[in-house]
């Protein structure tokens, strides 16, 4: 479904990424991993199309991803949310949401099954978006993400500042997407949080992937986590 293929990108004349490749499938959970600097943001935005790559391609599906506008991308069924999760913090919950559905043309179905997903979410739906706790601005973001009925999600440390009980909700929402055939790139710090949903992890170091596992052969051989993570499990 998504297939990154061997992009170069550079923030002015530094270059970050260096033949960057991973694919995630339909209903596939690919958690990427890395120190910070990694990379994995400037990874996420390529595929959004928010930094262009100047060498390899992204597709998506049928879709040459890296050749299209940055606001024809969630168009094609992907999307994003950000690190520190950019509401509109003056709207109120209900607005943040049909922000999202207005993207693809969802109406009130997609709108029930997001409130469905997040039903902390169904109970603040006139609340200023900027009043909600860390936790609920969390879910919002995602949910307002969910309104353009993606097939692709990704998630730049959607655990960040969540208490362990909301990350809990928010990775069994993650994982639930799989029977609706949602991809998701998940970028996370919390190692436990990627080992829980994830069926396979990208591991990337100064701008380059470095190695890629399944979730299971991770479990029994956390070399990769203590290497390019820092994490001794
Ligand atoms: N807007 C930017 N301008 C210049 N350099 C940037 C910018 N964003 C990130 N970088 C640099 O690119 C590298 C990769 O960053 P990033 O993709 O954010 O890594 P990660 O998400 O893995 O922490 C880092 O060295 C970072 O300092
Ligand atoms: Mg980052």
């Amino acid at each position: 479904m998504l297939r990154v293929e061997n992009i170069d990108c550079a923030y002015g004349k530094v270059q970050v990424l260096r033949g960057v490749s991973l694919t995630v499938a339909a209903g596939e959970i690919v958690g990427l991993l890395g120190r910070n600097g990694a990379g994995k943001t400037t990874t996420l935005k390529a595929i959004m199309g928010l930094v262009r790559p100047h060498a390899g391609r992204i597709l998506f599906n049928d879709t040459t991803l890296s050749d299209l506008p940055a606001h024809e991308v969630p168009k094609q069924r992907v999307a994003y949310v950000p690190q520190g999760r950019r509401l509109f913090p003056s709207l109120s919950v209900r607005e943040n949401l049909q922000m999202g559905l207005l993207v693809n043309d969802a109406g009130a179905e997609t709108l029930a099954w997001v409130l469905e997903l997040f039903p902390t979410l169904h109970e603040r739906l006139r609340q200023r978006a900027g009043t909600l706790s860390g936790g609920e601005q969390q879910m919002l973001a995602t949910g307002r993400a969910l309104c353009t009925r993606p097939q692709l999600l990704l998630l730049d440390e959607p655990s960040e500042g969540l208490m362990p009980s909301l990350v809990d909700r928010l990775l069994d929402t993650v994982r639930g997407l799989r029977e609706h055939q949602v991809g998701v790139l998940l970028v996370e710090q919390k190692v436990e949080a990627v080992l829980r949903v994830a069926d396979r992890a990208v591991f990337m170091e100064n701008g380059t992937v470095q190695h890629e596992t399944g979730i299971d052969a991770l479990k029994n051989d956390p070399t990769p986590l203590v290497r390019y993570v820092g994490v001794n499990r």
